[in-house]
């Protein structure tokens, strides 16, 4: 039987890109951002839905702000064009863009109350004050805050001058909302209610959002769709769990999941089909199937990549693919994560930089630091990297966990 289905991935930025369609909010074509000789960004395509929730990760440098900032106006592009609602704003004014941006800092005015804050935008659009104050009571009651309308920032707490800052966008009406990572000032439990809100906040106003973070889970939880970043450039889009179980890439597959999953370098002892079996020193040999695209030969150096929470303690050392001798162990409460010397078998770039295995067991275990452990791996768990450069070549993943 033949397959006439054509290869095509959603999570591609060049077939993204393809979807121009009347219900495309933004649509960036090819932005690219010079600081003097500092390429800041290079050639980036993206094309969002009205009532997206786009969450954008890179390491930090990698241009997330600076691709916010010319959305926002409030930086120039080099060269590209940006489309919000099919209008081109590239080179309009910051107010006229229908944008509204919410930073980390805040930024409130000191100076005024709560209100003043949240209606400042519209009174420098000069709208009518009865616009103005309904605009405030209704941002204010969404983010539960009429009580403190009165107050100046300084009387606030770290949350609610974060919720000031969202209800200053709020009230502007925006057609895209900006977040450049504005929980990050916030500590654990509330970032984890904040989080919550925003989320329904997205579900009630259905406004498009494009939010850069530093946070897995905010990224994982929050996104429609992620788009990681690395070097000025988007490396994958697609959903949080497409991006977890398919990642296009060894950047990629190395930057979402915590803890970060474990790469080996092992070499291609058979091809049979489209498996390859790989193995290398202190480790059993695994097959694992290829991606039809891959082109993968007998002695082949390749970058094998296992996420810490597919590797499981086995008591018959018969079962066990490698085996260690733990160096420490980490208790979560609802998790263990164990840090396993394997001996030869080194793990390149570790999450603890020793060569050290990560192990994540969901459960609390007695395994105790200087125990032997045999751990065991599943092929099907198992991704393969070309190590010139870095392409996912095992076959995709489906994105519910066998
Ligand atoms: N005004 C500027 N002049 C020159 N270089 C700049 C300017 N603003 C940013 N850069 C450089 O552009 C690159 C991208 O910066 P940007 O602030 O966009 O990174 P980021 O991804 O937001 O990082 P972080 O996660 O740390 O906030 C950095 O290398 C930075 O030094
Ligand atoms: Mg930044």
């Amino acid at each position: 039987m033949t397959n006439h289905q054509p290869q095509i991935s959603l999570d591609r930025p060049e077939t993204v890109i393809a979807k121009q369609d009347a219900m495309t909010s933004l649509q960036l074509r090819q932005i690219q951002k010079n600081y003097g000789a500092y390429h800041a960004l290079r050639g980036i395509d993206l094309a969002v839905e009205q009532g997206e929730f786009i969450v954008m990760v890179g390491p930090s440098g990698c241009g997330k702000s600076t691709l916010l900032k010319t959305i926002a106006g409030l930086e120039t592009i080099t060269s590209g064009q940006i489309l919000i609602n099919g209008r081109d704003v590239s080179h309009t004014e910051p107010g006229e863009r229908g944008i509204a941006m919410v930073f980390q800092s805040y930024a409130l005015y000191p100076h005024m109350t709560v209100a003043e804050n949240m209606g400042f935008g519209l009174r420098m659009a000069h709208r009518p004050k009865a616009e103005i104050d309904a605009a405030v009571m209704r941002a204010a009651k969404i983010l539960r805050i009429t009580d403190q309308l009165d107050k100046r920032p300084k009387q606030l707490s770290g949350g609610q001058r974060q919720r000031v800052a969202i209800g200053r966008a709020i009230t502007r009406s925006p057609e895209v909302f900006l977040f450049d990572e504005p929980l990050s000032n916030l500590d654990a439990a509330l970032r984890t209610q904040m989080r919550v809100e925003l989320s329904s906040l997205h579900a009630k106003l259905g406004a498009t959002m494009v939010y850069v973070t530093h946070d897995q889970v905010e990224a994982m939880t929050m996104a429609s769709r992620i788009v990681v970043f690395n070097h000025g450039s988007i490396e994958q889009v697609g959903s949080p769990l497409e991006l977890y179980r398919n990642p296009a890439n060894l950047f990629v597959a190395g930057f979402l999941g915590a803890p970060r999953m474990n790469f080996f370098e092992v070499m291609v002892d058979s091809i049979s089909g489209r498996t390859a079996t790989v193995s290398t020193a202190g480790l059993m040999p695994l097959a694992v199937e290829l991606a039809d695209s891959a082109s993968v030969q007998k002695g082949d150096k390749l970058t094998m990549g296992i996420r810490p929470e597919n590797l499981s303690a086995v008591s018959d050392p018969a079962k066990a693919t490698f085996a260690g001798q733990v160096r420490l162990v980490e208790h979560l409460g609802r998790e263990t994560i164990l840090y396993v010397d394997a001996g030869q078998l080194q793990c390149v770039s570790s999450e603890s930089g020793t060569g050290n295995v990560t192990v994540q067991i969901g459960h609390v275990t007695s395994v105790a630091a200087e125990a032997a452990i045999g751990l065991r791996i599943d092929s099907r768990d198992v991704y393969l990297f070309s190590s010139g450069d870095g392409r996912t070549i095992s076959a995709r993943k489906s994105i519910l966990a066998d």
